[in-house]
């Protein structure tokens, strides 16, 4: 994907919107392996009907790529089966863990920010990529307290992208939310980032319940510091996909329609020369 592409997660709650009189017309859509692997029956014939409308890029919930166990194998060669049946480019996850020792926690940790858990990762991530035959794109989390950290999340972060070729998956919300909840400036993390190995873009809403604590939601909508962030990065990098991020709490479609519609113009607006260029 190299023009101006944006998109919104496929979830059943506003699947009726997709579809007719199509209140929702993104450029793609996100779904998650772990929703839709194996699917029948009514939501089966959905899942169908979504993929021939609509490009798709792949976001994981499972992967655990920080886990000190071994990647659920069998559960890739499935994922692995929808990425050439659906003819997938990106197949994202998150930089994360969420199980340990076989029990799922139902949450995604951070890795620690540490040398030792560098070299873990990238061993994990280059054999996942090695399965599937492709780049792997890991995502930026959100998290509330360092684990045993001895580097700086951004450092952290591009040690990982560069020693394993992974593209990078930019949170542009969990950015701000991180930076709000840890007393860093945003714009320098970005600068920080190797933009020219982020291939996809992640926007969303979150809650903020004192001014040092926001809890990464995706159930409200985008604020105004948090477009102007994508702005900013925007900027400074390459077009790739954006996409609206929306899980819970969700309004009319028409109000999803419109946060898809500004984001759209943001990324016209940094991206437009460098499309026609092209
Ligand atoms: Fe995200």
């Amino acid at each position: 994907m190299d023009s101006i592409k944006t998109g919104i997660g496929f979830r059943r709650e506003i699947a009726d919107d997709f579809f007719g009189q199509s209140v929702l017309d993104p450029d793609f859509i996100e779904l998650a392996p772990e929703n839709w692997v194996g699917l029948g029956g009514y939501w089966g014939d959905i899942f169908k009907k979504a993929t021939k409308t609509y490009p798709v890029i792949l976001h994981g919930l499972s992967l655990s790529i920080g886990s000190p166990e071994e990647p659920d194998w069998n559960f890739l060669k499935h994922v692995k089966e929808m990425i050439e049946e659906l003819h997938i480019k990106i197949y994202s996850e998150h930089l994360s863990f969420a199980k340990m020792d076989n029990a799922h926690l139902y949450d995604l940790l951070p890795i620690p920010f540490r040398k030792d858990a560098i070299r873990h990762v990238v061993k994990r991530i280059q054999q996942v990529q090695d399965f599937l035959g492709m780049q792997l794109t890991l995502e930026n989390v959100s998290y509330y307290t360092p684990v045993a950290a001895e580097m700086e999340e951004a450092d952290f972060i591009n040690e990982i992208v560069e020693q394993s070729g992974c593209g990078l998956l930019l949170d542009v919300n969990n950015v701000y939310v991180n930076a709000n909840n840890h007393g860093y400036n945003a714009r320098e993390f970005i600068d920080k980032m190797l933009l020219g190995s982020v291939n996809y873009i992640h926007m969303a809403g979150h809650l903020q319940l004192s001014p040092d604590l926001i809890i990464d939601t995706h159930g409200e909508k985008i604020i105004d510091p948090v477009y102007d962030l994508f702005d900013y990065t925007a900027g400074k990098m390459k077009p790739v996909p954006v996409l609206l991020e929306r899980d819970f709490n969700f309004p009319e479609s028409e109000e999803l329609a419109g946060e898809m519609k500004r984001l759209k113009e943001i990324s016209t607006k940094n991206w437009r020369d460098y499309v026609v260029q092209s």
